[in-house]
């Protein structure tokens, strides 16, 4: 199954799609991750994609086509994989089409988490992010036991540095109307399902299989 989580900065697709991902036995694949990653091993690439990330906004279109589709072309995604944060804009996703198309492969579901953006800013402004699994926590709605290190691996919680409250106001605006716009794209081709993003963890989760037509 191939699955798209859209949803602007904080709707909580990583969380959810960790999860979702891990139900289903399939890749979870971030180009926010792999670029952060990128980063921390300092490649070429990394440092590029850093300058953009630090101010908000997007990484160009050609090296975050050709991130993805090298992280696609992997044996793992043979039987189907879960997007996170890619695609972000229309191009990126005629692209991603494309590549499928030439893979005889296609998206099943788009599943846009839809939350308030009032909302949004005290998500991203609380979270924290663990520094070895990568697993997201929240200062209030989603607390780790101990309050500076992972309840899972017990590596150190880190303050993601575009989640500083200008940068996050930044990003909010850059990706409005371009969510707006895939969303319309992914509505045109009749695979979009809108699921209720302010809910508890939980329940956004059970929505999401809902939608994909899987009871848990
Ligand atoms: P990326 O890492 O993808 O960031 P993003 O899209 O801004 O999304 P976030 O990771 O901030 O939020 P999320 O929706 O995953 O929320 P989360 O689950 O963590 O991208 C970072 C940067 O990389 C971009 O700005 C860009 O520069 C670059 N980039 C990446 N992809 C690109 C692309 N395709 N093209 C170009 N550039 C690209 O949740 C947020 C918080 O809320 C957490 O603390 C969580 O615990 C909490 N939370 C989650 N769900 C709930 C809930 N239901 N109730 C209460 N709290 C919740
Ligand atoms: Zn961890």
């Amino acid at each position: 199954m191939i699955i798209l989580l859209l949803g602007l900065p904080g709707a909580g697709k990583g969380t959810q799609a960790k999860r979702i991902a891990d139900y289903l036995r399939i890749p979870h694949i971030s180009t926010g991750d792999l670029f952060r990653k990128a980063a921390q091993e300092r490649t070429e690439l990394g440092l590029q994609a850093r300058e953009y990330m630090e101010k908000g906004e997007l990484v160009p279109d050609g090296v975050t086509i050709g991130l993805a589709v090298k992280r696609l072309a992997r044996a793992d995604c043979e039987k189907g994989f879960l997007l996170d944060g890619f695609p972000r804009n229309v191009i990126q996703a005629e692209a991603l089409d494309q590549y499928l198309a030439s893979r005889f492969m296609r998206i099943d579901r788009v599943i846009d988490v839809a939350v308030d953006e009032t909302l949004l800013l005290e998500r991203l402004t609380g979270r924290r992010v663990c520094s070895g699994c990568g697993v997201s926590y929240h200062t209030i709605h989603q607390p780790p036991k101990n309050a500076d290190c992972c309840d899972l691996c017990e590596a150190r919680l880190i303050h993601r540095e575009d989640d500083q409250e200008s940068t996050v106001l930044e990003r909010l605006r850059i990706n409005k109307d371009l969510t707006d716009s895939l969303a319309g794209y992914y509505k045109a081709a009749e695979i979009l399902r809108t699921v209720d993003g302010s809910q508890e963890i939980g329940a956004v989760s059970n929505e999401i299989l809902e939608c994909l037509d899987i009871r848990s």
